[in-house]
């Protein structure tokens, strides 16, 4: 079809789309479905009515979207997200309510998905919302009728599905009490002025549309999801959604399979992914031993046993600065970034043998070792980081996660507000 070419430019420049990445026919087929629909065969023809008619760019853009969803689609996003609430907003009564930006949401699988699972979590609706954002003005239609078929419900707990949905004829239709706590709003993750007046959420899922962007596309939409995020928020992406190119300053939280971000402290350099695990900068210089007070003096010692992995002739380490550029952990970090753990691990160890621990070491094979499922392990490392580096938010913050899982509610909090006070020291609100 002749008009293709310009058409898709102005699907990429509009919405982002990179048409190859959803193929080529589903844009062909859009167009002669609309084609047809004004009873027009020629595409310059179509072209021209394009430009000038907004209302027929959008029902082209109903045509070329893609809207799969499921509800709870992935699974651990939302069981961090429960674990996050509970040790934030569960165990702190008198914060602001939650605010959560689901965008895109589609026909509302994953905005309610959210809500049943923070109410699930025992967060009442008075204490969080959900505003759910999507282009497309027949999937917010659906969301806001928000009956659906046996296709939204694809994992194997369905548990969910009787205690918030009501069955009719095969259709099960979503309590009000859960759609209520959703706001609805039409809406472009590449608009800059999107959602300019509200404040910054605390929780921001962005899943499953930046890999149909193209890399402009995908450039100004960080940009967007920064603006909304708010400083101590959490970002969750899908899982083949691309961060190589945002440049935008995040950290990994969570297992493997979580894909939950948050913002590294401004001190960093620009991190992407398993890269992003440095050094938080020191507020205080590094002090001898023998300066520190006793119980300090103690402590230190204790970290020098328990952690130190190198010959015991090594001269005692005191709280090692760990800002030095350490080539062996960013090979660690690249290892890691393609799922390759046991070697990561063996790197992080290798750096501490020759240069001795460091909490970034410490921190990275924390990481690691919980990547490949060895929570156990993961925890120990994380508590050696926070020996070496008690201001080290990351690994306080998987600790308070860790103290979560395993049902510790009094160290996850305690964890939670020391990394809160790392992060506000940083000036990480
Ligand atoms: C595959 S769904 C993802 C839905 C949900 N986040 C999930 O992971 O299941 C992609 C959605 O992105 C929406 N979309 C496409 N371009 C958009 C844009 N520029 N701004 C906002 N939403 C967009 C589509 O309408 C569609 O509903």
């Amino acid at each position: 079809m002749s008009g293709t070419r310009s058409i898709d430019e102005l699907l990429t420049e509009r919405i982002g789309l990179d048409p190859e990445s959803v193929g080529s026919s589903l844009v062909s087929r859009g167009l002669e479905a609309r084609m047809s629909a004004l009873g027009l065969s020629d595409a310059k023809e179509y072209e021209r009515h394009l430009i000038r008619s907004g209302e027929e760019f959008q029902a082209l853009i109903e045509e070329v979207v893609v809207p799969e969803s499921w509800f709870f689609r992935d699974d651990r996003p939302f069981t961090y997200l429960q674990d996050h609430v509970r040790s934030t907003w569960l165990a702190e009564p008198d914060r602001p309510p939650l605010r959560v930006l689901s965008l895109p949401c589609a026909a509302g699988e994953e905005p309610y998905s959210i809500a049943m699972a923070l109410r699930d979590a025992g967060l009442p609706s008075t204490r969080f919302r959900v505003d759910a954002v999507d282009v497309s003005a027949r999937s917010l239609a659906r969301a806001r009728l928000a009956i659906y078929g046996r296709n939204a419900f694809r994992g194997a707990d369905l548990a969910f599905r009787s205690r918030h949905f009501k069955e009719q004829n095969g259709r099960f239709e979503l309590d009000a009490s859960v759609r209520n706590a959703v706001r609805l709003i039409q809406g472009n993750l590449l608009d800059p002025g999107l959602l300019a007046n509200e404040p910054a959420y605390d929780i921001v899922f962005c899943r499953n549309l930046l890999i149909y962007f193209t890399d402009e596309a995908r450039t100004q939409a960080w940009t967007n999801l920064l603006r909304l995020l708010a400083g101590s928020g959490l970002l969750f992406l899908g899982h083949a959604d691309r961060l190589d190119l945002a440049g935008a300053r995040l950290c990994p939280v969570g297992d493997k399979g979580t894909f939950a971000y948050r913002r590294a402290p401004a001190s960093l350099p620009s991190p992407v992914r398993w890269k992003s695990i440095e050094p938080p900068s020191r507020t205080e210089p590094a002090r001898p031993i023998t300066r520190l007070n006793t119980s300090e003096a103690n402590r230190s010692r204790l970290q020098a046993s328990e952690i130190r992995p190198t010959s015991q002739a090594a001269p005692t380490p005191a709280i090692v600065k760990s800002s030095a550029p350490s080539p062996l952990l960013d090979q660690a970090a690249e290892r890691a970034d393609q799922g390759r753990y046991d070697e990561a691990a063996a790197l992080c160890e290798q750096a501490m043998r020759e240069s001795g621990p460091t909490a970034r070491a410490y921190f990275l094979l924390g990481m690691v070792r919980q990547a490949a499922g060895d929570r156990s392990a993961a925890e120990s490392s994380f508590q050696k980081a926070v020996y070496l580096d008690a201001q080290h938010d990351e690994a306080l913050l998987a600790l308070a996660l860790l103290a979560q899982r395993r049902g510790d509610e009094t160290s996850a909090i305690g964890y939670r507000r020391r990394a809160e006070r790392a992060l506000a020291r940083k000036g990480v609100q």
